[in-house]
């Protein structure tokens, strides 16, 4: 039986349309390994969906002016037309606003509930009075303690990152009513008992292995600080509602459902989700942005350690920086980014991929423009790889008609030098280190180029060496099926019309070695351009 490996990407909030931003910071990296594993013969099962409730679509739904239902199918379609058009392997793109996912919440507050890990405490919340409510999260905004920053959200402040309880903010008001006077008030929430698990889950991130250094980071401060007692329940209307006596008007925190649903989609996804759920052999990575980092490397490990019931924690958390564009955060609200419903305007699908990839923010905040895209699709994709696909079928359509030539046996020194970069691609991958995999792919079709460069076949059949050329052109063939195989983590679509030049279907299987798999006198056709070029006008910048 092949080894279990489970991937989830983070569940983007459906109160945005998606951008080029949540393409590289999770959704991308996650479709390539999972697209990896498969082609490597693992047992995958690959989730990801829509975060459904907290006040991020609460909000959003006021300002729109719609009921929250339908605001947050609004933005869950744009998101599903995005994994369609990007071809995001998921298993299931699902969503938190379902039965299946208010059952297990239900179930595993119980559970901890059960093991005293749950405790109410009473504390002074802000009561917005005119609106008559309590404000929770995103509805109070006032000054962050730690940083001075005026527009801190009551649970986080995103500009340094700070976890805050609404009763830290300085001169809290209401985002929706903000002349409102606001009080502090009573009010009872529940809290999952945090602190207890300090000593375990100080000792289960020392045992993870392959995290970014920022993960790494945002783990520790959390730990070194101390872990506090968190309010896992909110005096909100849209959420899962909570399964406890005098809590009938709340609902629980978003962020304790939300990490849950990587489990309830799976449950939709698979009748057998249990065996790599409850599996301590499989292999768990995880992809988000460095946003959430904490949230999966603190609190929900935390409440899965606590429960006590096998439940997989994550092995390997990636956690992406910040992709930038044209120097600025990307933002609805600015506008500034590229959205992914405008994106396809401008090229292909498999050009974004691959020119995000190749600028993912591994270890740094990253600048993306539109001029960078352009150099990156028309060197690679367009100069490296489309030309030496088609300048190989058809010199040899010409020369030898529409099967492939005879070959010689396989050029060793080539071999060699492909080889090596396909260990050094193989081991990116499994690392899960995008760049670097993309400049090992890079350097094969280089190498491929630069053999056939070197070789000259159009000077061989020029010279009368048909046997010559011939043999040269055997080994393009040999590297083009290469390519088919060693692309399609990366660049689906191209992957398979590559894939389809051949008359035989060969399977994209991922390749230890390089070998010859086309066997001479083998049918292929000459397809037509894998990619064009991109002119980018200045202005448009
Ligand atoms: N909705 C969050 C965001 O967009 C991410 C949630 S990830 C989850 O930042 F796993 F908790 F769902
Ligand atoms: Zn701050």
């Amino acid at each position: 039986m092949s080894k279990k490996y489970l991937i989830t990407s983070a569940l983007p909030y459906v109160n945005n349309n998606l951008h080029i931003g949540h393409l590289i910071g999770c959704l991308l990296p996650s479709d390539v390994y999972a697209r990896f594993c498969r082609a490597m013969g693992r047992d995958v099962l690959y989730v990801g969906g829509s975060d459904e409730h907290g006040t991020t679509s609460e909000i959003g739904a006021q300002k729109e002016n719609m009921p929250v239902e339908d605001y947050v199918e609004k933005y869950r379609a744009n998101h599903l037309n995005a994994v369609r058009d990007f071809n995001l392997s998921f298993d299931l793109y699902g969503r938190t606003h379902t039965p299946q996912h208010e059952k297990l919440i239900h179930e595993l507050f119980n559970r901890l509930d059960s093991l005293g890990m749950i405790e109410e405490k009473v504390s002074k919340q802000p009561y917005s009075v005119d609106e008559k409510k309590f404000l929770a999260d995103r509805y109070v905004i006032g000054t962050c303690p730690h940083c001075g920053n005026e527009r801190a959200y009551g649970n986080e402040c995103e500009k340094c990152g700070a976890s805050l309880d609404p009763s830290d903010l300085i001169s809290p008001h209401s985002a929706i009513d903000p002349t409102s006077p606001v009080e502090m008030r009573e009010t009872k929430h529940l809290y999952f008992k945090l602190s207890a698990m300090q000593d375990k889950l100080r000792a289960w991130v020392n045992s993870r292995q392959g995290w970014p250094k920022t993960a790494v980071t945002i783990a520790n401060k959390w730990l070194d600080e101390g872990l506090r007692d968190n309010p896992i329940t909110r005096d909100l209307k849209w959420g899962i509602p909570v399964n406890k006596e005098g809590y009938e008007d709340k609902v629980f925190y978003v962020w304790f459902d939300a990490p849950w649903g990587y489990v309830s989609i799976s449950q939709i996804a698979n009748p057998d989700w249990a065996s790599w759920w409850k599996n301590p052999d499989c292999h768990y990575t995880q992809f988000m942005a460095k946003d959430n980092v904490s949230f999966h490397s603190v609190f929900f490990p935390a409440q899965e350690l606590a429960m006590d019931d096998n439940w997989k924690t994550v092995d390997v958390l990636k956690g992406q920086n910040f992709l930038n564009f044209n120097g600025a955060k990307i933002s609805k609200s600015t506008g500034n980014g590229i959205f992914l419903d405008q994106a396809l305007d401008i090229a292909p699908s498999d050009c974004w991929r691959y020119a995000l990839l190749a600028s993912a923010p591994e270890t740094d905040d990253t600048d993306f423009t539109l001029v960078r895209f352009a150099e990156i699709v028309n060197k690679d994709l367009n100069g490296l790889l489309g030309n030496f696909v088609s300048r190989v079928c058809k010199l040899s359509n010409k020369n030898f008609g529409d099967t492939v030539p005879s070959g010689a046996a396989m050029d060793e020194t080539l071999a060699h030098q492909v080889n090596e970069k396909l260990a050094e691609l193989t081991g990116a991958l499994e690392a899960c280190e995008f760049r670097k995999s993309i400049v090992a792919l890079r350097e094969i079709y280089g190498i491929a180029n630069e053999y056939m460069t070197a070789k000259e076949p159009w000077a061989l059949v020029k010279n009368g060496d048909m046997a010559g050329a011939a043999a040269v052109l055997n080994e393009c063939f040999q590297l083009i099926d290469l390519f088919a195989r060693i692309s399609a983590p990366f660049i689906p679509d191209a992957a398979a019309k590559i894939q389809n030049i051949f008359e035989i279907k060969h399977d994209l299987s991922w390749p230890t070695m390089y070998e010859h798999r086309i066997e001479a006198q083998e049918k292929f056709t000459v397809p037509e351009n894998l990619f064009s070029r991109i002119e980018i006008e200045l202005n448009k910048e």
